[in-house]
């Protein structure tokens, strides 16, 4: 109670629409949805100034030379100061062949369950998916089956794969399924994500495994982080999601995001599990889904990004 007082006195007349009104604007501007080459350069230039994504999104040894104190962007006071150690595990440069065309962001909401968007995903020259999400048999028709970027948070590593510590074969086994896209993870996020990081590195790197590791830049995560709150997402941290969204919009000529949908009705009013796989919702003040739906859904409607949340024709 306290906290919402707190948020009518900072930001005061500003009320986030509830799911019901969300579901009524979405109905309301249906599937109508024009390109906006200018919003789209815009962005891209905003994004450019601020976070310089082609050059910061990962730790390369470029931006991080031996003796770089990398700051974890997920803690305070915590660095990394690139070493022996950790100096031969980053790419060279970014690795990427720019400019992306046709850019897919796929979140892992419940609203594609039955959406029948895997083939419209799959169409996409480049895709993006979060947090190693299942692309098993049941799932292909809604979700598709390619992938060229997928993140992976430690603590997927620590929970999933007991660490690393005597799993590596189920870890490399279950990796296959996203062919030889880079795995992004935030290694210098918050430090007990560091160890398991690294270890994923080898384990994937010890089987000559098809995919590359990338380490997500703290610095760059930093500066989307002030980005997004400057423009009204006030969450502890941002979501992968919207992570990945931000640096789609900086590298890619056309961005369709998947999968984004935090509420628990749909557009028929019945009602959506979190995720299209389960129903496990995340811990409540850390992230701020609505409110990015709500910057999403305002780029979506000036033609920025396209967001799709019904199904696919
Ligand atoms: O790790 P995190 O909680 O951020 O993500 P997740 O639950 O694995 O889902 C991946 C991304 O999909 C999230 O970061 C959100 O951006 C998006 N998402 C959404 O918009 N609506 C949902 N119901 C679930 C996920």
């Amino acid at each position: 109670c306290v906290l919402v007082l707190c948020w009518f006195y900072i930001f005061p007349g500003y009320r986030l629409p509830r799911d019901r009104e969300i579901v009524e604007e979405v109905l309301r501007q249906g599937e109508v949805w024009q390109k906006n080459q200018t919003g789209i350069d815009v962005y891209r230039k905003l994004l450019t100034e601020c976070c310089d994504p082609r050059r910061m999104f990962a730790v390369t040894k470029e931006n991080s030379p031996m003796g770089k104190v990398l700051w974890y962007d997920g803690e305070f006071y915590h660095s990394h100061t690139v070493n022996n150690e950790t100096y031969p595990l980053f790419v060279k440069g970014n690795p990427l062949q720019l400019p992306l065309k046709k850019c897919a962001v796929v979140g892992n909401g419940g609203i594609l369950r039955h959406s029948k968007c895997g083939q419209d995903i799959d169409q996409a020259d480049f895709i993006m998916r979060c947090n190693l999400p299942p692309l098993s048999k049941e799932y292909v028709v809604d979700v598709g089956t390619r992938s060229h970027l997928v993140t992976a948070n430690p603590s997927i590593i620590e929970k999933r794969f007991q660490n690393l510590l005597w799993s590596r074969k189920v870890f490399v086994d279950s990796m296959k399924v996203y062919g030889s896209s880079y795995i992004y993870m935030p290694a210098f996020s918050m430090k007990p994500g560091t160890d398991p990081s690294l270890r994923a590195y080898y384990a994937l790197a010890d089987t000559s495994s098809n995919l590359t590791m990338l380490f997500a830049n703290p610095e760059f995560l930093r500066t989307v982080g002030k980005f997004w709150k400057a423009r009204g997402v006030h969450a502890k941290r941002l979501s992968t999601g919207l992570f990945l969204v931000s640096l789609a919009l900086g590298l890619c000529e056309e961005v369709t995001a998947y999968g984004f949908w935090p509420f628990s009705v749909g557009l028929d009013e019945q009602p959506v599990s979190h995720h299209y796989y389960d129903n496990i919702l995340p811990y409540k003040w850390f992230h701020a889904m609505p409110e990015e739906f709500v910057q999403l859904w305002h780029l979506h409607k000036s033609g920025t990004l396209r967001m799709r949340v019904g199904r696919c024709p």
